[in-house]
């Protein structure tokens, strides 16, 4: 089969798109026939060597995928050949990635995907969708009417943070850096979308929540901690989740007096219980519409190399370049 993979890290051009052996299901395996992967900044912190892991070569990237069922290991229980699927949290802890034609995984890592959802919506909205549950529902316990904040409401995480939060009744100010990306926050339900780059984003924010953020989702690498705590309200959560390299100075008293919290997650340690439960979740929104996949484009995956330049050069060199979600098809 075809597939991206490395045999070293390093920058894109390491990435080689070319035959590996196909996967044979294991007991508890669905082998899947890949419609659509997406690219996450994770994957290009992985293949750079960012983020040191320990990785087996060839080494095949991407963490989610979704596609059809074609066989199932002989202990398999949820899905049989034929089901549509989509799940994340591959490429890690020995498990392969998924940008290839074919890919075995366990069926604890998989849902079902609604007939009315296509591979590519559901591909671009898998990890980002989980992350944005597991931090609203799970860690910071969003209740409705709350004010919630995210920067980037256009990005891969600020786009699904937005908008599940507004699924849950709360109302949502975000940003973005450039006027149509101001428009599709908006588009996308936030209440407030300020232009970072050109507007007064603390002033915007106290006129429209004057008793404060009561939860600031930081999705930036670089968290500000000396601007955001003044913003939050009594009882404010935090999210952090982002800049491992990150050491950003903590006022400490304006925090504690006020009762907040911080909460630091990733994605890859929830267990399999609870990303099934945001999955089934994320399954009903899309179905009923209220959530909706952001992606910016929809590529080959034999460009994967020039997909992981783009998100590098948007993500890490902050060129704003994307407005979503890079999806790959096989
Ligand atoms: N802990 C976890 O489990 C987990 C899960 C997923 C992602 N992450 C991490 O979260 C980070 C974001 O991921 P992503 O997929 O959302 O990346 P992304 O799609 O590249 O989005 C980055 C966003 O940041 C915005 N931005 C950049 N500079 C800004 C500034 N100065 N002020 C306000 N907004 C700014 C961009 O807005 P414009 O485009 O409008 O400039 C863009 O919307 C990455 O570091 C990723 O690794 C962590």
């Amino acid at each position: 089969m075809k597939a991206a993979y490395i045999n070293q890290t390093g920058p894109p051009d390491v990435i080689i798109y070319g035959e590996l052996p196909m996967p044979v299901a294991g007991r508890t395996q669905c082998l899947i026939k890949v419609g659509a992967v997406d690219v996450n900044p994770i994957d290009i912190y992985i293949r750079s060597g960012m983020i040191p892991a320990k990785l087996s070569f060839p080494y095949i990237l991407g963490r989610d995928l979704a596609g059809t069922v074609v066989e199932i290991g002989t202990g398999v229980k949820r899905f049989k050949p034929g089901d549509r699927v989509w799940g994340s949290n591959q490429g890690t802890d020995g498990r392969p990635g998924t940008f290839a034609e074919f890919a075995a995984v366990d069926e604890r890592w998989l849902y079902p995907t609604p007939d009315e959802v296509s591979d590519e919506d559901v591909a671009a909205i898998s990890l980002v969708g989980i992350t944005a549950h597991l931090g609203l529902v799970r860690n910071a316990k969003l209740k409705a009417g709350e004010v919630l904040f995210v920067n980037g409401g256009t990005g891969g995480v600020g786009s699904s943070v937005a908008q599940i939060a507004k699924i849950l009744s709360a109302r949502v100010i975000t940003t973005a850096g450039t006027p149509e990306k101001v428009e599709i926050c908006r588009k996308l339900g936030a209440d407030l979308a300020i232009n970072y780059k050109t507007e007064d984003v603390d002033g915007a924010i106290r006129t429209f929540a004057p008793e404060g953020v009561n939860v600031w989702w930081e999705s930036l690498r670089e968290p500000n901690f000396e601007r955001a705590i003044p913003l939050l309200a009594m009882r404010g959560r935090m999210i952090v989740m982002a800049g491992r390299e990150a050491r950003p100075a903590f006022p400490v008293g304006p925090f504690y007096v006020k009762g907040c919290s911080l909460h630091g997650f990733t994605v890859f340690m929830a267990t399999p219980e609870e990303q099934q439960d945001c999955a089934e979740q994320i399954n009903r929104w899309l179905v009923e519409g209220k959530l909706k996949a952001n992606i910016d484009r929809v590529l080959p995956m034999s460009q994967a190399a020039a997909a992981h330049r783009l998100q590098e050069e948007s993500t890490v060199g902050k060129t704003g370049a994307l407005s979503g979600k890079i999806v790959l098809k096989p």
